[in-house]
């Protein structure tokens, strides 16, 4: 299969120092990444700013902003059999671009933000026969939520991940999540992100091979 990726976090720009982000690390779409190739398979990683080591033999683009990877999703899904959106996507930017840094005695109140596109709706509308696979972050109503989201955002494979006290769904480590699938779930407690990668892809091709193609 010809796998675009997305992983990690974006950067929204306040001034040129700083910036809005958030505690993504990456991690779960580099394990997708590295499975993926391990099977054989296609892969373009648009990876927002991690400090992993790149996968060898994946097409890397390297963007900063949501815009920026919109940008390059927009032009990779067409060569695409499956999009897995694992990226962190920032929902908002500062609305001002500063060419200067905010100075301390600037006192600038309020930093103003507006919303980021939503890259995985976007592809929604435009996905055809391919898959489709968003990944959700909550801090509550994790199943109800999901299931809005992969039906809002015509999904075939949504992986629902709840944030607790310990922020154990993001970075390296264990964490527990759910698949929910075109007719099952599955439930996955305390695993290590490289076996919930196996898993996800399991899935996917599952789907993948099931589906008549042209
Ligand atoms: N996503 C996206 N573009 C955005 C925000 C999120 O493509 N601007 C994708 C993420 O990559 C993920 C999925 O949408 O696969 C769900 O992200 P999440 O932050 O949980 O949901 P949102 O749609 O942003 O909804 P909310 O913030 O209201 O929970």
């Amino acid at each position: 299969m010809r796998i675009l990726l997305t992983a990690g976090p974006t950067r929204e720009p306040i001034d040129p120092a700083r910036f809005i982000s958030n505690y993504s690390t990456g991690t779960m779409g580099y394990e997708l990444a590295l499975e993926a190739l391990k099977r054989g398979h296609h892969v373009v990683l648009v990876s927002g700013p991690t400090a992993l080591i790149l996968p060898k033999k994946a097409k890397i683009i390297n963007i900063e902003t949501a815009r920026e990877m919109f940008s390059s999703v927009k032009t990779n899904f067409i060569k695409s059999d499956c999009i897995i959106m694992t990226a962190a996507v920032a929902d908002f930017r500062p609305t001002k671009k500063r060419i200067k840094k905010i100075k301390r005695a600037d006192n600038i109140g309020n930093i103003l933000l507006k919303k980021n596109p939503d890259i995985l709706s976007w592809l929604g509308k435009r996905k055809n026969k391919r898959l489709l696979v968003g990944f959700c972050m909550e801090t509550e109503g994790l199943l109800k939520n999901a299931i809005k989201k992969k039906r809002e955002k015509r999904l075939d494979l949504i992986v629902a991940n709840k944030i607790d006290h310990k922020r154990s769904a993001f970075g390296k480590g264990r964490t527990s999540v759910v698949l929910i699938g075109p007719d099952s779930n599955i439930e996955l407690k305390n695993v290590v992100k490289e076996k919930i990668a196996r898993i996800i892809l399991d899935k996917i091709e599952e789907m993948w091979y099931k589906k008549p193609h042209p």
